[in-house]
């Protein structure tokens, strides 16, 4: 169980749990368009065992099952996220009427349990077609998601309490066309570059779009890592220094100051679009909120046979999880500070926190984990950052992007043969967290 209490947290504190549309709906049908990550995890080397989203946890039949675990658990929000394909199947013009049901009976759901619908636009199924058209490469994409934005808001907007317009946008770019690691897969710094501009670009002309349509409590969710040398070399120092740029602070500097961080500028070099300072000002539009995921730290030593970022990543000593990333609480407290202090005064969530671990409900390592990082929270509170609530990430085990359905990141065991669920050691010490006798708010 945890050590907390939840009066720790303060009355209107909120707590809730995430996932994503493509990670938990399967459901490929009713109309619903083909999406990239449709496209990436047929491709034969892109997913573990090449697993697919076809099925994944059913949850667009199951849903209900899955709003009553929440509902049970004591939670007061939970955070889901649209699939665009489902909703506008080509990406642009007619919208699919049973997609838009879907949403209906889901939102529905939620507020006749409690739940605050707290939503996320796109947590990164772009439609194929639009993938066809260049995707994020393609600077049309502000257009093209500002009006999906716009119909989301016209059916939905009345009944969400807080919508966020991308999920991780360093994902987006960096990850899916630098790395190569995640859907559309290029690896390709002229892609990256024009990609990070266009995420936060599309991301800003929402903003504007959403607010023209009178919508309320907008934001956005950046993940952020701790970003630490390998030594004390001035060469690995300079590559900690640097993998916080490509991966925090140009999120950081471009939401908060309107522009982006000199030395990932530096290695972009030639590749930025053209004129892209005129577009600034749209990328740091003003926000109700602002959300952050966080799971881990890295270490980078300079790495010389590079031409462009020459850095690399170096293991570390600490307790990792079952991907593979240290267990680095401190690092949470570190960057909702150091955000607070540096970047924005604006109410802050914690929209992603969890652990990967090995199959099973019985998760003491992962209660250990969600404790440690709430006194993190509790202590960046203490330290002045204004944080209004917390999501674990994830309700229920899911299909965890190119690591397949081996990665279980769930507060809920699923069984996949069956799709059964079933409560862990960790959904039970929140659920005593939330409803336990000793624990009013
Ligand atoms: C962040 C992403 O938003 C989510 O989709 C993913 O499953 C978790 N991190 C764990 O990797």
């Amino acid at each position: 169980m945890f050590t907390h209490k939840r009066a720790d947290f303060g009355q209107d504190f909120i707590f809730g749990a995430a996932t994503a549309s493509y990670q938990i709906e399967g459901g490929q049908t009713d109309g619903r368009g083909s999406s990239i990550w449709d496209t990436f995890s047929a491709t034969p080397g892109n997913v573990r065992d090449g697993d697919t989203g076809r099925v994944a946890c059913d949850h667009y039949n199951r849903w209900p099952e899955d709003l009553d675990l929440l509902a049970d658990g004591g939670f007061d929000a939970y955070r889901f996220s649209f699939a665009w394909p489902r909703l506008i199947p080509e990406g642009t013009g007619a919208a699919n009427p049973k997609g838009i049901d879907f949403y209906d009976r889901l939102i529905d759901g939620m507020l006749e349990r409690g739940l605050k619908p707290f939503a996320t636009l796109y947590h990164w199924d772009l439609p194929s077609a639009l993938q066809d058209r260049g995707g994020w490469m393609n600077r049309d994409i502000a257009a093209w998601f500002a009006d999906y934005a716009v119909l989301v808001n016209s059916r939905f907007g009345d009944r969400l309490a807080a919508t966020a317009t991308i999920n991780e946008p360093w994902c987006v770019a960096y990850l899916s066309h630098m790395l190569g690691i995640h859907a559309p897969g290029y690896r390709d710094i002229r892609a990256a570059a024009r990609v990070s501009h266009n995420v936060l670009l599309t991301h800003g002309t929402a903003i504007a779009a959403l607010r023209a349509e009178g919508a309320k409590n907008l934001g956005i969710v950046c993940n952020f890592e701790s970003a630490q040398p390998a030594s004390d070399s001035p060469e690995d120092r300079e590559a900690g220094r640097l993998w916080d740029g490509v991966f925090n602070r140009w999120y950081l500097d471009g939401l908060f100051k309107g522009r982006y961080p000199d030395d990932v500028l530096a290695q972009f070099g030639p590749h930025m679009p053209q004129a892209y300072t005129d577009d600034m000002a749209v990328v740091s539009a003003p926000l109700d909120w602002f959300g952050i995921n966080y799971y881990s730290r890295s270490l980078w030593a300079h790495d010389p046979r590079r031409s462009a970022f020459p850095l690399r990543q170096v293991e570390g000593p600490l307790e990792k999880t079952a991907i593979g990333w240290e267990i680095y609480p401190q690092g949470l407290e570190d960057i909702l500070t150091r955000i607070s202090d540096d970047y924005t005064k604006l109410p802050l969530y914690v929209t992603e926190n969890g652990m990967a671990e090995v199959e099973g409900t019985d998760d003491p390592r992962r209660v250990a984990y969600y404790d440690a990082h709430l006194g993190s929270v509790l202590a960046a509170r203490q330290r002045g950052a204004d944080v209004r609530g917390y999501f674990g990430w994830s309700l229920l085990d899911n299909f965890e992007w190119a690591e397949g359905y081996d990665k279980r990141f769930g507060l809920v065991h699923v069984d996949y043969q069956t799709q059964k669920r079933t409560p862990k050691t960790s959904y039970r010490a929140f659920q005593t967290l939330l409803t336990g006798a000793n624990n009013p708010r």
